[in-house]
């Protein structure tokens, strides 16, 4: 893995001089992927690249206040469905990417459906996270499915991440209300909140509790769990045996962007197979969308997992996701625990 970060940054050093210009980056991935990224681009092209870290839900409401004088080129990132949302909203430029038709049918789907205001650039599956050890100690067993989650014994022991900030927290939400329908939804959601010690900003902190021993389980995107067993915490993931949603992990060129051409330029750059391989030297695990790049063995194989039919088009939609989310926080975030 490390020889791919240095071959790139070999291959930079030698031309990274002459070319110039600058980029400004949201990026909604895990922080070790968006850093590499910024420092093989920058090197291997010689163009400046500012990064800022936001979740998905945090980057769109960046995208909205800016959209009168965006500071933003591309988002790179994070869940679809607010990707989508800023597509429906106008915040995102249309642009076809001659590199489409070498990307899987979902990511071309995800551009179809936003009108090319947006592209697939990773997918991943929603699952817990949980962590042996503690589970074994407080003698608690590993949930199987979402109903597992709402028993009494795992009151205060499950995290997940707050919906307006974290589009994994949104995707949840999405999942349960195609699994369950929306009423079902939303009482399996009041029931679920009983065990929920906390919502926190961002949708991978869950897991990277489970996996320190803060808390037993987290509702977490399972390619997030390799990453941290790496790094020697004891953290396992499993996907729900009665369904689950995937994301499709995007990017988007920001409407009015001042670096146009610098962000059409990266756009292109990280639909490339060795750009997405970055990720895996990141301990990222998505599956890639172009169907060129390499497969690590570490990606969740997608044959092994139950997956609902996920409605893009419809639980990216502005109002959906506005509606849904406001229905959290009234009926959900509002209860006591
Ligand atoms: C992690 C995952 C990504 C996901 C992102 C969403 O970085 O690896 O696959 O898109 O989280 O983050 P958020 O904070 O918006 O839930």
């Amino acid at each position: 893995m490390k020889n791919i970060l240095a071959a790139a940054l070999l291959a930079g050093s030698a031309i990274g001089a002459s070319a110039q210009g600058q980029v400004n980056v949201i990026c909604s991935v895990q922080a070790d992927w968006c850093n590499n990224i910024a420092t093989i681009y920058s090197r291997t092209t010689g163009t400046k690249i500012n990064v800022a870290l936001k979740g998905s839900g945090e980057a769109l409401a960046q995208l909205i206040a800016e959209k009168d004088n965006p500071k933003t080129d591309v988002w790179f990132g994070g869940t679809g469905d607010p990707h989508l949302q800023a597509a429906e909203q106008g915040l995102t430029l249309e642009y076809k990417s001659p590199t489409l038709s070498q990307l899987h049918p979902w990511a071309q789907q995800q551009a179809q459906q936003s009108k090319y205001r947006t592209v697939g650039i990773y997918s991943g599956p929603l699952g817990f996270g949980y962590n042996p050890e503690l589970l074994a100690k407080k003698k608690l067993p590993v949930p199987r499915t979402w109903a597992d989650l709402t028993k009494p014994i795992y009151k205060g022991e499950v995290q997940v991440a707050n919906p307006a900030s974290s589009g994994t927290a949104y995707t949840m939400i999405a999942t349960l209300v195609q699994l369950m329908g929306e009423e079902k939804a939303f009482d399996y959601l009041k029931a679920l909140h009983k065990n929920v010690s906390q919502y926190t900003r961002s949708g991978t902190a869950p897991i990277k509790a489970v996996a320190r021993g803060e808390t037993a389980v987290s509702i977490s995107f399972v390619h997030d769990g390799p990453g941290e067993k790496m790094q020697g915490f004891p953290v396992e993931t499993i996907t729900p045996a009665d369904g689950t949603g995937a994301e499709i992990g995007s990017m988007s060129i920001v409407k009015g962007a001042r670096n146009l051409e610098a962000a059409k330029k990266f756009y292109e750059w990280a639909l490339t197979p060795s750009a997405q391989e970055i990720a895996f030297a990141a301990k990222s695990f998505q599956v890639p969308s172009n169907k060129a790049t390499r497969i690590d063995p570490n990606v969740p194989d997608f044959r092994k997992i139950k997956f609902i039919n996920y409605d893009y088009a419809k639980y990216g939609s502005s109002s959906e996701r506005r509606r849904l989310i406001a229905r959290w926080e009234k009926e959900v975030n509002s209860l006591p625990r």
